[in-house]
């Protein structure tokens, strides 16, 4: 930890950053991020110490990102072994089940360590090394953080699939990745539901031929279907091993997880981050940005199966000896005071969440806030989407007391970290839904859409001129997709997909994607992919899908379905294509309007006019733009007449 004004308790004296510092050390970072981060990689163990610190290229033909490259060091290590000695009994994860009458669970760095130690062994046992691929399917669990750590010991990648993604879903991305074994538990409990973890697995490999393993965790002992000779009990194979396991030394660049993206076309890809440059980032965002001290108790309530469970639940906050808590429920559940109960029952000083969750939250009233002590609050956090200045204000006032500072982060799978924040001892007025600004090191840009940068007050897209150490590295086994993907619509800057504006402070609001990506609930969705689900049902011709404004949700899912011939277009086969798309991809894809389509807009080279279909779902008829330019014009006057009946 850097700053010196750590003691324990909730309430410090001072901020890690202040207003100076940060310009200081922003200024340091842009003008010779070498020599910074190179000081700042110090932060992590290394089992090789680095000499080389930054060798990365944004160039169309030739896009490479490489830090710490000649470094060697091992992620669980830096997790867990370095801090054995000065805090070994201190508590690593605090568990709080779904149902709030199950006792939580405090597990120290101790046991942490014999934990992943052992499933690392079991993971070995079972034929897995270096560079293969596993892919966890888990509720929110310790297990699950054991399950990561342990694969990152012993040089394994993990692929994490979200528990709420369908067989199908689930089955994609064990194909995709190649994985060798599954690692899941028999049911996960989640606001007062089940959901057949294990069963989803048994249906995702069904056709498997190539003897995919699975270990499975113990949660609730229900009943479930066994493969003979393929899966494995965790509570029996722990019995069997040590529980002592040799960290693997591992390159700075050798992949540590694969977490796979909706994008705007196609399926989603297989991110890929690497260990060295994406802990020291993971780590060091954490610290600053959640003004994290010893003795905090951290609470993070995204799920492992995000980008941020990985880097604010797991990876950050272990780097940094910290305490994390893990929560396997939902906000609502038993009632919509349960976060504020598990604030006040572990003296939550940072708490870190989502404006949906905000949204749904406000709708109850205040009551449910004012029934708990939370006064151990310190600093908000907020991610996903933009926060809209209600949600920002009840948050702020109801929550914090207006005595927390909220910061505003903004970042995706793609980042690894933080890259556009407020930091809380920056902030002396604060902006509501402003992100306002870079992390150190990181360097955004506004573009018109020619890929020209602009200067002072203006929007466009948002791009990164230069890399920061927590970037992805590639989209598994398809580099050129990589490239494709981010580099190649602005040649020299990595394109986020993001618009944003940059107002005359030079503080940054993102405003939404610019590309056929939505944002439901904080969690992307490729419209392509819901449009490919709609269409594999045997009564769907085509399908067209856009993003609309949702109260709670932010977005929500919008489809405009054209009906085979002859297939009545029943309110019956409405819920069943609801229904169809949420089997296919999994419930956070589930359609919020289905509206028949008999056209759908198109311009004469037959492609769909999505911008129309954004206006009309919108109920914004009277800014359709030019429609002169479709094939059939009329088809627009019929999906306005036909709006108000989806
Ligand atoms: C997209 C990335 C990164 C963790 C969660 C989502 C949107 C994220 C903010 C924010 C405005 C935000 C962007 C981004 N987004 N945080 N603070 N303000 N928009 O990760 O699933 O990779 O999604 O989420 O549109 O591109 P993700």
């Amino acid at each position: 930890m850097s700053d010196a004004n750590a003691t324990a308790g909730a309430k410090k004296a001072g901020f890690h950053i202040d207003q100076a510092k940060y310009e200081r050390m922003y200024a340091d970072s842009i003008s010779n991020p070498e020599a910074f981060w190179g000081e700042h990689g110090k932060r992590l163990d290394w089992i090789k110490p680095y000499t080389k610190v930054k060798n990365t290229s944004f160039a169309y033909d030739n896009v490479s990102i490489k830090w710490f490259e000649d470094g060697t060091l091992n992620v669980s290590a830096n997790c867990i072994d370095r801090h054995l000695a000065t805090r070994g009994d201190q508590t690593a994860i605090i568990w709080e089940a779904d149902d709030p009458n199950e006792t939580p669970q405090h597990i120290s760095y101790k046991e942490l360590h014999a934990q992943t130690c052992k499933m690392a062994n079991v993971l070995k046992a079972m034929g897995v090394g270096k560079g293969d691929r596993v892919v966890i399917y888990m509720p929110m669990i310790p297990e699950a953080a054991y399950a990561m750590l342990a694969c990152a010991r012993i040089g394994a990648i993990h692929s994490i699939v979200f528990a709420g993604f369908s067989p199908d879903a689930l089955g994609a991305r064990i194909n995709g990745c190649d994985a060798k074994v599954v690692i899941t538990a028999d049911h996960a409990p989640r606001g007062g539901r089940k959901t057949k973890l294990k069963d989803n697995v048994n249906q995702a490999l069904l056709h498997d031929t190539s003897d995919v393993k699975c270990l499975v965790v113990q949660r609730t002992g229900d009943q479930v279907a066994w493969r003979r000779d393929l899966d494995f009990w965790w509570h029996e194979e722990a019995e069997k091993v040590s529980a002592d396991c040799p960290p693997e030394e591992m390159n700075a660049e050798d992949p540590l997880f694969i977490l796979y993206t909706s994008g705007s076309t196609g399926m989603p890809k297989g991110v890929v981050h690497t260990t060295g440059g994406y802990l020291t980032y993971a780590s060091m965002t954490h610290e600053y940005i959640f003004d994290y001290h010893e003795g905090d108790i951290y609470w993070c309530t995204a799920d492992v199966g995000w980008v941020t469970g990985h880097s604010y639940i797991v990876y950050g906050p272990l780097a940094n000896g910290a305490t994390t808590l893990m929560f396997e429920g939902v906000p609502t559940y038993p009632d919509a005071g349960r976060f504020w109960q598990v604030c006040e029952r572990h003296k939550v000083t940072q708490f870190y969440t989502a404006p949906t969750a905000i949204r749904a939250l406000m709708g109850k009233g205040t009551g449910p806030v004012e029934g708990s002590d939370l006064s151990s609050l310190r600093i908000l956090g907020s991610v996903g989407e933009p926060i809209n200045p209600e949600a920002w204000n009840w948050y702020n006032e109801n929550v914090g007391k207006g005595k927390c500072p909220i910061v505003d982060t903004w970042w995706q799978t793609e980042t690894g970290g933080i890259l556009i924040t407020p930091l809380p001892g920056v902030i002396d007025t604060p902006k509501p839904g402003s992100a306002t600004k870079p992390f150190f090191g990181v360097k955004p840009v506004v573009l018109d859409d020619q890929g020209n940068e602009l200067d002072g007050e203006t929007s466009g897209v948002l791009a990164l001129k230069d890399s920061w150490p927590g970037q992805m590295r590639t989209v598994w086994g398809d580099h050129s997709r990589f490239v494709s993907t981010y580099f190649e619509m602005f040649k020299g800057y990595y394109f986020s997909g993001d618009g944003c504006r940059r107002d005359a402070d030079g503080d940054y609001w993102i405003t939404g994607r610019v590309d056929d990506v939505i944002n439901v609930s904080g969690h992307r969705m490729g419209t392509a992919e819901v449009e490919s689900a709609l269409v594999a049902h045997a009564t769907v011709s085509e399908a067209a899908v856009v993003g609309y404004p949702h109260d709670i949700k932010g977005q929500g899912i919008y489809c405009y379905v054209t009906l085979m011939d002859g297939v009545e277009a029943t309110e019956a086969l409405r819920t069943e294509l609801g229904n169809w798309v949420r089997q296919e991809i999994g419930p956070i894809a589930k359609p919020d309007v289905i509206q028949w389509a008999p056209g759908l807009p198109k311009t004469r080279s037959g492609k769909i006019m999505r911008r129309i279909l954004r206006k009309i779902a919108e109920n914004d008829f009277d800014s359709l733009g030019d429609t002169s330019t479709l094939a059939d014009p009329s088809v627009v006057d019929e999906l306005i007449a036909n709006r108000t009946k989806a």
